[in-house]
C-alpha cells in the first residue's frame, strides 16, 4: 500500500490555497487530520505546516482514488494531485482561511501509516504534560504549539534584522568554559584530556562579552544558550536562551534607548502593534514599597502599604514581635470586595501565604459599618482611627496583613496581591505593560553568609556619585543597573559595568573573595582590564519568557521545542541517563550514591 514519493514535487502548501486558485492543479503532501465519509464520498482535512486543505475523494470522479481514500486514517502521510475547485455556497467554511476551496483528488500516494495517536492533534487537550513531552513530535502537531515555534522564530529574526541594521556584530562564545556567576549552580563536564578537572556550561557570557569589549568589539550580540542548575517554575529552565547584548562607550540611558526601540521593533514586526509611548520607570525601591517586589505586574493597582508606624505601640503580639524584630508590616486592601471573598476563600489564602513562609494572613473585613476579623480585639481605639485613615478602609472593603520581616511580607502580600488580581478579575490579558527598574542597591546584605552579595553581578558598575563610599558603607551605594519587567515577569537585566581595575577589586574584596580567590576565578578578567578597557555595559533579554508572554502561554515550556521538565528531564529522550563504566573510567570519574 504505501508508495514513494517518486518524482512528485509539492507546489504548494495546503494553507495559502485560496478561491483564486479555483481550476489550477496542485500537488499537497501532509497528513491527515480527518477523514469524514458523508454518503459515500470522502472528505479528508489534509494538514501541514501551514494550515488544512480540504480533499475530496468521490467514486463518482476517480472510483479506484476513491477506494484508496476510503483507507486513509488520522495522522497518515499523503501526496495528493488534484484540482482546486469551489466549494458549494452551502459547504463553505468561513472559519478556515482554506474554506471557500476543495481539491478534488486525482491521483494519491499514501506515504506513511501512524499508529493510533495517544491524543488528539487539537488546539484544546486534556492531557498530561509528560505524555505531550513524551510525544513531543506529536505535541508539536497542534497548531498552539506550532504557532508558538514559528513566533519564536519571527522574534529571533526580528531581533536579528534590527541588531544588524544597528551595527552590532553577532559573536559566539565558548558552551565549555568556566564558571560565569550568575547567582546558579554550574553544569560541569568532566575534561577527558585534563582529569579530574571541569568545564562549567557558561550561566552566561557576560566576562566573555566584556572581554570582547576590551578586543574592540564594540556593540556585540549573541542569541545564545545559557545553563543554570537551579529550581525550575514555570517560567524557568535549565537551559535557556538569551538575548545578549554589549556596548562600549555607553552609559545607562544608551543601553535603555536600544534596548527599548529593539523591543519595540520586534513587537511591530511579530505582533503588529505599534508602541508609541516610552516604557515607564520605576527605581528599586519604590517597586518593593508599593508593589512588594522588583517586577511588579503593573497592568493592575491593588498597591501594598506599609502601616508599621500606625502599630508602633501595638499590644498585638504578632504585630508587636514582628516589628521588635526590626520587621515591617504591611496590608493590601480590597476596595469593596468584601462580599467577593468567602470565609473558606480566605483560609485557603491564609494556607497559600504559609506555604511562602508566612505565619499567617491577618484580615479585616467592613460590613455594614462593622469590623470583623480575628485581630480586631487586640487594636486600641487611637489605631483603629488611624488604619482606617491611612487604609480608606471604608464599607464593604477586606484588607490582608503580613507582619515579619520586610523579606517575608513582601514575598507574601506581592504574590497574595498576584493571586487577587487575577481572581477579581482586574489584569487585562490583552495589555503589555513593559516597565523599567532602575536605582537598584549594588549590594545586599545576606545574613545567613553573614558578607555582601552582589544583587546582579560582581561586575555591576556602582553610580558615579556612590564611588567614595563604597566602602564605608556599601549598603547605600546604587549600581548601574537596570532591569526590564513585562507584566510582571523579568524579561530582561543588564547594567554598565566596572571597567577599571582598582573598583573591581574593591567589590570583588567587599562580597568576601580575598586578593587569591578573585585571581583564581577572575584573574583573566582582572588582567585584561588592565590592557585598555573601554567603559562598557549591556543586557540580556530571556527570549524564551519574551515568547511565553508575546504569545500568551502559561508556561515557558510551551515556547521551547524540546524542554525540560521541572525535574530536569527529557521524557522524549530520556535525558538525563547513566552512562557506560567505560565512559566514566576513561574519564576519571567515580560516582557516589548520595543516600548511602
Ligand atoms: P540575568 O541573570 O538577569 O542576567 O538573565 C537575563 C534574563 O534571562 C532570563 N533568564 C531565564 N529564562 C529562563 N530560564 C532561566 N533559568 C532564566 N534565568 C534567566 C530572564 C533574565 O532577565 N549576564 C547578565 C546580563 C547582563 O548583565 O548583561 C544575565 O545573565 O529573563
Ligand atoms: P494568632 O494569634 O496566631 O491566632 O493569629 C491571629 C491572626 O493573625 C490570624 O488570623 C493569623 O492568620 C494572623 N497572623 C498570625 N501571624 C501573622 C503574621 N506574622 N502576619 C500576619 N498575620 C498573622
Amino acid at each position: 500500500m504505501l508508495e514513494l514519493m517518486g518524482d512528485w514535487q509539492r507546489s504548494s502548501y495546503c494553507g495559502t490555497l485560496r478561491a483564486n486558485d479555483v481550476d489550477s492543479e496542485v500537488t499537497l503532501m501532509g497528513w491527515v487530520q480527518s477523514r469524514r465519509d458523508h454518503g459515500g464520498v470522502i472528505f479528508v482535512d489534509l494538514r501541514d505546516r501551514n494550515g488544512i486543505a480540504q480533499i475530496v475523494f468521490s467514486p463518482e470522479h476517480n472510483v479506484e482514488i476513491h477506494t484508496t481514500g476510503d483507507k486513509l486514517r488520522d495522522e497518515w502521510v499523503i501526496a495528493v494531485k488534484g484540482k482546486v475547485a469551489k466549494r458549494t455556497d452551502e459547504t463553505i467554511n468561513p472559519g478556515l482561511p482554506t474554506g471557500e476551496i476543495e481539491v478534488v483528488a486525482d491521483e494519491l500516494k499514501i506515504l506513511n501509516t501512524s499508529q493510533v495517536i495517544p491524543f488528539l492533534i487539537e488546539d484544546e487537550i486534556n492531557v498530561d504534560e509528560l505524555l505531550r513531552l513524551k510525544h513531543r513530535y506529536l505535541d508539536l502537531r497542534r497548531n498552539v504549539m506550532k504557532d508558538n515555534i514559528v513566533l519564536r522564530h519571527k522574534i529571533s529574526s526580528a531581533t536579528r534584522k534590527y541588531l544588524d541594521s544597528n551595527n552590532f556584530l553577532e559573536i559566539e562564545t565558548p558552551y565549555l568554559t568556566k564558571s560565569t556567576p550568575e547567582g546558579a549552580r554550574d553544569f560541569l563536564v568532566p575534561s577527558r584530556l585534563n582529569p579530574s578537572e571541569f568545564y562549567a556550561l557558561p550561566q552566561s557570557p557576560q566576562i566573555l562579552k566584556q572581554t570582547l569589549m576590551i578586543s574592540g568589539f564594540d556593540k556585540y550580540y549573541q542569541i545564545v544558550r545559557c545553563f543554570r542548575d537551579e529550581d525550575l517554575r514555570a517560567d524557568r529552565q535549565p537551559e535557556f536562551t538569551q538575548i545578549d547584548m554589549e556596548m562600549s562607550f555607553v552609559e545607562e540611558e544608551d543601553v535603555i534607548s536600544v534596548v527599548e526601540k529593539m523591543i519595540k521593533a520586534i513587537i511591530k514586526e511579530t505582533k503588529g502593534i505599534e508602541i508609541g509611548h516610552d516604557f515607564k520607570r520605576m527605581p528599586y525601591h519604590e517597586a518593593v514599597m508599593r508593589y512588594g517586589t522588583d517586577r511588579p505586574d503593573t497592568r493592575f493597582g491593588l498597591e501594598l502599604q506599609d502601616i508599621s508606624d500606625v502599630f508602633r505601640n501595638s499590644e498585638f503580639k504578632v504585630f508587636k514581635g514582628a516589628l521588635d524584630k526590626g520587621g515591617i508590616i504591611k496590608a493590601l486592601n480590597l476596595k469593596g470586595k468584601a462580599d467577593t471573598l468567602t470565609r473558606k476563600e480566605i483560609d485557603g489564602l491564609t494556607d497559600y501565604a504559609l506555604t511562602l513562609g508566612a505565619k499567617g494572613l491577618a484580615w479585616i473585613k467592613v460590613q455594614n459599618g462593622e469590623w470583623q476579623s480575628p485581630i480586631i480585639k487586640f487594636f486600641s481605639d487611637n489605631e483603629k482611627t488611624d488604619l482606617q485613615k491611612v487604609l480608606g478602609l471604608e464599607d464593604g472593603d477586606i484588607a490582608f496583613f503580613g507582619a515579619d520581616s520586610s523579606y517575608i511580607v513582601n514575598l507574601v502580600l506581592s504574590n497574595v496581591r498576584l493571586k487577587m488580581g487575577e481572581k477579581l478579575g482586574l489584569i487585562d490579558k490583552n495589555k503589555y505593560e513593559f516597565l523599567w527598574i532602575v536605582d537598584f542597591p549594588l549590594f545586599e546584605f545576606d545574613s545567613q553568609e553573614k558578607r555582601y552579595i552582589s544583587i546582579h553581578h560582581p561586575f555591576t558598575s556602582p553610580k558615579d556619585i556612590d564611588l567614595d563610599i563604597i566602602e564605608e558603607s556599601p549598603e547605600k551605594v546604587k549600581s548601574k543597573a537596570y532591569d526590564i519587567v513585562l507584566n510582571g515577569v523579568e524579561i530582561g537585566g543588564g547594567s554598565i559595568r566596572i571597567h577599571r581595575k582598582d573598583i573591581q577589586e574593591k567589590v570583588f574584596k567587599l562580597i568576601g573573595l580575598d586578593e587569591n580567590e578573585a585571581k583564581e576565578k577572575f584573574g583573566f578578567l582582572l588582567e585584561a582590564l588592565e590592557y585598555g578597557a573601554p567603559p562598557h555595559g549591556g543586557i540580556a533579554l530571556g527570549l524564551d519568557r519574551l515568547v511565553m508572554l508575546l504569545s500568551g502561554s502559561e508556561s515557558i515550556r510551551d515556547v521551547i521545542a524540546f524542554p525540560k521538565t521541572q525535574k530536569g528531564s527529557c521524557p522524549l529522550t530520556g535525558a538525563p541517563s547513566g552512562v557506560d563504566t567505560e565512559q566514566l573510567i576513561e574519564l576519571g570519574i567515580n560516582t557516589i550514591n548520595k543516600e548511602d
